[in-house]
């Protein structure tokens, strides 16, 4: 289902699922059992958020992605009692783009997102229109929203890092009858804290057309896409050839710590049944194509502004610390509800260095803004990563660097948080916040 602006009723609820047949799992979801509704909104479009809690205890509501004010933002500070509703109101000033919503209630966002609780938001503009590309939702358009889950022998959930079950779309096993056609797929790893590196089955291409936070300038074609924890990837698939035929989207998966899970040879099962494997996240059944149905892909999509490092007022250095067992942490530091750690002002231009002193390899993700990746250890970053982005994955003993603008909103006493996005870690304090002023 998807709802449409400019007011967006989303009422937070407890339900059932059942994954495996005779077997029910108490559930959380908007609107319904499980996952919420894809909104759909348009760059500078007024809109108001309707967030009533159903669930019986307190939660907040996150934008992940979306450029708001810290008080609309929904981050820890900004809870909804059991019963109430939490109505933000705002202008959406992102691009189009890919971005989703969960809870962020410190120590229980990932209980809270493990029940069920998180859903996408497709932010559409001009450029997008005027690009061409398949934008027909439910059509030639499709969201792919990957999460991994433990159910025990009664069915409940165990909130854990990872799972054993895959979930596409909040289901087991499933496919999707797709047009032969160009398609268009948003992936978002809504998991806790696996990793997948999304390709097809034939070796088919995909064309990465945008990243977290809005489109690329360019198509860029590759067999892989490796998307870890709170990230996105936009991608168009070519099945002008393919009617009558079966696919899969598939991806290597494993946690993230300490290995390579780029590669095929997958590192370590570490005793978990999903890790190592190329798992089978779609089945795609390609079937006649659409009346008006997008047959090319545009050589170029967008223009982007990239601040440059010059521009930059200053440059931040958040390390990654912490061994197991002790939780992992931001400068040695768990989150403090009290305490700012960083404070912004207005319309700097920053950069932020973000150093991995751990053996673990951690989603990086920052509130407020997009951001351009500088560097990865020096080195000017992959392809795949030159777009707009807001998580980022550093891995182990590594140090990314990237630059963005803070601007449009400050508040004094409102923060906005920065942390990693496995929710384990989050959860056990590896987040941190800023405010801009
Ligand atoms: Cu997706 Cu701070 O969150
Ligand atoms: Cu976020
Ligand atoms: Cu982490």
């Amino acid at each position: 289902p998807t709802l449409t602006g400019p007011v967006y009723d989303l009422t937070m609820q407890n339900g059932t699922m059942e994954f495996t047949p005779g077997v029910v799992t108490p559930t959380a979801g908007y609107n319904g059992d499980f996952l919420g509704p894809t909104l759909i909104m348009h760059k500078g479009d007024d809109v108001v958020m309707n967030v009533t809690n159903e669930l019986g205890e307190i939660t907040t509501n996150h934008w992940h992605g979306m450029h708001v004010s810290p008080e609309d933002d929904g981050g820890p500070h900004t809870t909804i009692a059991p019963g109430a509703t939490w109505s933000p109101a705002f202008t959406v000033l992102d691009d189009a783009a890919t971005m989703w919503y969960h809870p962020h209630l410190h120590h229980l966002t990932n209980k809270h997102v493990t029940k069920g609780l998180s859903g996408m938001i497709l932010v559409r503009d001009e450029v997008e229109a005027a690009a061409g590309l398949p934008q027909t939702y439910g059509v030639d358009e499709f969201p792919i929203f990957l999460q991994d889950r433990n159910i025990n022998f009664d069915g409940q959930f165990i909130v854990d890092e990872l799972g054993s079950t895959m979930l596409v779309n909040g289901a087991v096993d499933p496919y999707l009858e797709v047009p032969a056609q160009m398609v268009r797929l948003r992936v978002l790893n809504a998991s806790s804290a696996r990793g997948y590196n999304v390709g097809l089955s034939n070796g088919a291409p995909l064309h990465l057309v945008g990243t977290d936070g809005g489109l690329r300038e360019t198509p860029l074609a590759g067999s892989r896409f490796l998307v870890t924890p709170g990230e996105r990837i936009d991608v168009v698939i070519d099945l002008r050839d393919a009617q009558g035929t079966t696919l899969n989207l598939v991806a290597f998966n494993s946690e993230l710590e300490g290995i390579d899970i780029a590669g095929s040879a997958n590192g370590p099962g570490g005793g978990n049944p999903l890790n190592g494997l190329d798992l089978p996240l779609v089945e795609l059944r390609v079937v006649a194509s659409t009346a008006g149905a997008v047959t090319s892909l545009p050589d170029s999509i967008n223009v982007l502004a990239r601040p440059i490092a010059a521009q930059a007022t200053r440059t931040r250095t958040i390390r990654m610390t912490g061994a197991p067992p002790s939780p992992f942490l931001l400068d040695d530091t768990p989150f403090d509800h009290g305490v700012v750690n960083q404070t912004v002002h207005l319309n700097a231009v920053e950069i932020w260095e973000i150093r991995n002193d751990t053996s673990y390899a951690h989603p990086f993700h920052i509130h407020d803004v997009q951001f351009f990746v500088l560097d990865i250890d020096g080195e000017p970053p992959p392809p795949e990563l030159t777009g707009k982005k807001d998580t980022i994955l550093v891995r182990r003993r590594s140090t990314v660097r990237f630059i963005a603008v803070f601007d449009d909103h400050a508040n004094d006493d409102v923060p906005y948080m920065y942390h990693c996005h496995i929710l384990t870690h989050e959860d056990d304090g590896m987040m941190g916040q800023f405010v801009v002023t």
